[in-house]
């Protein structure tokens, strides 16, 4: 018949039972890693304004989430430590008893192999200027210094029992300088998490009061400028050329250009971390009635899945991951 048309893809949308047969992407708990905050001195979990149903832990209430998180079978976790005291040169991340290599041997201890133990490899929790790094004396961020704090940090992460390291830091050479260090003290076992493309985003903003920053200023002289696709690209191969075991790609979101780009040339996994303002944005969205919550959850999941993701950091994932298993 004439005028009508040929093809009809609409076929395969027309009951539940077909669209998910043709599927194309799926969610599954082993994808999923959640970021943990760890406080320091805290009795009991502290609920954190800008992130609702995010909290940041006490030791106890880590270890009851720890459970939850291998419960719901999800790939890992990513620990976050809120010390009470700082300094100049971040001394509470080196420092065996700072809180968050106290909180990795506890974790650890708690799930064993069960999940991938990661850590947050940066000075910004730990600095009384709030900067993922040192400061040379006209007040700017020192790279070279900053990486001699990072390879201790490393060394003390490890010995903590961290499995994966997070590398958020963004300064030129780390993942050479941490993989060197810890072949050399034996520790070729621990894995490298390159924040490979990590843009200086807005989207960071809750995160800011999860982990109580001091930063005055911005990050713009060490992360990456929002309108450079091609200079992403550039960290990406850099990284691996440098040994990352897994790079990344952060803010998810609004960056699903560059996880693509990542995706299609990465020979070891990439990964997006779905960040504070992203999961603030959808909860207050929500809370508001302006948006159906779970499946807002859910299509911002995939969407970050289909641009190329083998994996996602996200608040989310527990609650996620038990949507998919149920
Ligand atoms: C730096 C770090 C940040 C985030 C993760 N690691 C903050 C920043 O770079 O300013 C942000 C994560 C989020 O917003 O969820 N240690």
């Amino acid at each position: 018949m004439t005028g009508f048309p040929a093809v009809r893809a609409r076929r395969l949308r027309a009951t539940s039972a077909w669209r998910r047969l043709v599927s194309e992407t799926r969610l599954s708990p082993a994808q999923l890693v959640l970021p943990l905050f760890v406080r320091e001195g805290a009795v009991e979990a502290l609920p954190i304004g800008s992130m609702p149903g995010v909290v940041q832990h006490s030791l106890d209430s880590l270890k009851r989430e720890l459970q939850r998180a291998t419960d719901a079978g999800i790939g890992g976790v990513m620990l976050f430590g809120v010390p009470e005291h700082k300094d100049a040169t971040g001394t509470g991340a080196t420092d065996p008893d700072g809180i968050l290599n106290v909180a990795t041997r506890v974790a650890v201890a708690e799930v064993g192999d069960a999940l991938v133990v990661q850590t947050d490899l940066c000075l910004d929790e730990f600095t009384d200027h709030g900067h993922c790094g040192v400061l040379d004396s006209r007040g700017r961020v020192d790279n070279d210094a900053t990486l001699e704090r990072y390879r201790d940090m490393a060394l003390a992460q490890a010995a903590a029992g961290s499995h994966l390291l997070g590398l958020s830091g963004m300064m030129d050479g780390q993942v050479a300088v941490l993989r060197d260090a810890l072949d050399a003290e034996d520790r070729s076992d621990v894995a490298l998490l390159a924040y490979a493309a990590k843009y200086a985003s807005a989207f960071y903003g809750p995160f800011r009061e999860a982990v109580q920053s001091s930063l005055q200023g911005d990050r713009r002289t060490y992360q990456l400028d929002p309108s450079n696709r091609r200079e992403g690209a550039r960290e990406v191969e850099l990284d691996i050329a440098e040994g990352a075991d897994i790079v990344m790609v952060k803010p998810a979101m609004s960056y699903l250009d560059v996880l693509a780009d990542t995706a299609a040339v990465s020979p070891v996994p990439v990964w997006a971390y779905q960040v504070s303002g992203e999961y603030a944005m959808v909860e207050a969205a929500a809370a508001q009635g302006w948006i159906d919550r779970e499946r807002a959850i859910d299509e911002s999941l995939t969407s970050i899945l289909r641009a190329g993701a083998d994996a996602i950091l996200t608040y989310w994932a527990i609650e996620a991951a038990e949507r998919a298993n149920a």
